[in-house]
């Protein structure tokens, strides 16, 4: 195979075969290798397990750059976006593809406040739900739920204007729904929005607010979540993004993606990881706090212990998000005055790691993940909420995903596969099986 960089295309020999493949290149001088012709000129596909070396499209979205730290939202850098910009600025940047002005801010604002509540036989879902039921299981299905009471977002044939509608309705609902999922497992009544407070005060509000007695906001916490929010706000073509992109390339509606990406992100591996971080530190602090056994556990091929929060299929280096989230995570619980010793097995633990070669070697470093957790704790987050509260930090970015798919006309996705089971053979009667 070789690259011809004045044709931009590549030449592939195979057998007595030689085809040229287009090359493509990205605004950030990424260059691919488009194979949507290869079967149809050579019979070949290509194989690439967990699609490590595949590209899935093209997006204007997301810029990362996992050898340089980089992060960027529609070319705005992650960490201006968190000093300087609120979640739903940030949101209407992912889906509308620039940062509103006041007006434009506004009148998105004001939409998502007049579709905060949530139909009332939702509440009876919940009920149904055992005490204790995980949240992301409790959130997923309400999402797909939301559907059942817009029969309409199913047509795909629905304007612009009825997208925007969907978009609007699930930015304001989720987080009513993520709340009443706190609310459920607590035991306690659910907590109505209120439509005069910002979209991250509303929401701390349906948390932690009771019937019984004014709940103050804290600016320390709320500003805490908003720049948390921010941070998980969009991540290109990871796990949940890739699931809410094919999952909608069936025309399947909007709620429905959602709830697919949000099943995707629950997993350990992924989002579920800023719970398992806190659940290993933890567990790490009551084994006597041995760092370095848990090291070599996390190296040792024979253990499926890994270090949670470290590694990334992108960032080699570092991931941007988790140098901002442990800075912020230092600076909340000063504030909160609160001295969390997790926190300090977490900043030892990345220091022995960090002189480990296994690590190095690896490009292991701090992920999203792995500072976030302390940070939720702090605000008085409960752990099993924290996956949640990735989730309604990366629905801007699903639903900006998959609005790029729907407007780029893109197909449905369906990958290839290599069969390696048996060849043909004919059925046995049973008495000779
Ligand atoms: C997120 O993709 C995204 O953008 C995701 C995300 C987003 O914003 O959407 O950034 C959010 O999901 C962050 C990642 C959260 N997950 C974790 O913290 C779980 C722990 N990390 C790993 O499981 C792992 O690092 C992954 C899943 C994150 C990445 O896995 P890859 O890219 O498939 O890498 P790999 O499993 O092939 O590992 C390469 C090597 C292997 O060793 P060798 O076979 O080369 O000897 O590194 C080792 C792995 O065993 N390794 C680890 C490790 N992570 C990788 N060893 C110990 N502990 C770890 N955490």
């Amino acid at each position: 195979m070789n690259v011809d960089t004045m044709t931009d295309t590549a030449r592939l020999t195979f057998e007595d075969k030689e085809i040229e493949l287009p090359v493509v290149r990205g605004s950030e001088g990424e260059v691919a290798l488009d194979i949507s012709k290869l079967r149809g000129q050579s019979g070949l596909i290509t194989l690439d397990k967990g699609f490590k070396n595949t590209g899935s499209t093209t997006s204007a979205i997301t810029f990362l750059n996992g050898e340089e730290g980089i992060l960027r939202y529609r070319g705005y850098a992650i960490e201006d976006l968190a000093e300087n910009t609120s979640f739903m600025e940030v949101a209407y940047l992912l889906v509308y593809g620039d940062l509103p002005t006041q007006k434009r801010l506004d009148w998105f604002e004001d939409s998502i406040k007049m579709h905060t509540l949530v139909h009332e036989n939702m509440k009876r879902f919940f009920d149904a739900f055992p005490l204790g039921a995980h949240p992301m299981g409790m959130l997923s299905a309400m999402s797909s739920t939301l559907s059942t009471f817009y029969p309409d977002s199913q047509d795909p044939n629905r304007s612009m204007e009825d997208i925007d509608m969907t978009i609007h309705r699930l930015i304001a609902k989720l987080p009513t729904l993520a709340a009443q999922c706190y609310k459920h497992n607590m035991g306690h009544p659910m907590v109505y929005p209120a439509n005069d407070l910002s979209y991250t005060e509303n929401f701390l509000y349906m948390m932690f607010g009771l019937p019984t007695d004014d709940y103050e906001i804290d600016p320390i916490i709320n500003d805490a979540i908003n720049k948390l929010l921010i941070l998980h706000a969009d991540h290109e073509q990871n796990c949940s993004t890739s699931t809410v992109r094919v999952v909608g390339s069936s025309q399947a509606n909007l709620y429905s993606s959602i709830s697919a990406g949000i099943s995707a992100l629950w997993g350990p591996l992924h989002g579920g990881a800023n719970q398992a971080v806190i659940e290993m530190l933890e567990q790490i602090k009551a084994d006597g706090g041995d760092l370095q056994k848990w090291i070599d556990k996390a190296k040792d091929k024979t253990d499926s212990f890994r270090l949670m929060g470290f590694g990334h299929r992108v960032y080699k280096n570092f991931d941007p998000r988790a140098r901002i989230i442990k800075k912020s995570a230092d600076e909340v619980l000063a504030k909160l005055g609160i001295n969390d010793p997790v926190l300090d097995i977490a900043k030892q633990l990345e220091e022995v790691a960090l002189k480990d070669e296994y690590f190095v070697q690896r490009g292991l470093y701090p992920n999203v993940d792995f500072y976030s957790g302390i940070i939720y704790r702090a605000l008085g987050i409960p752990t099993e909420m924290f996956t949640v509260m990735f989730a309604l930090g990366r629905l801007p970015g699903w639903i900006a995903q998959w609005k790029e798919m729907l407007e780029n006309g893109e197909p449905i996705g369906r990958p290839r596969q290599v069969y390696t089971g048996h060849n043909a053979r004919p059925v046995q009667p049973l008495a000779q099986r």
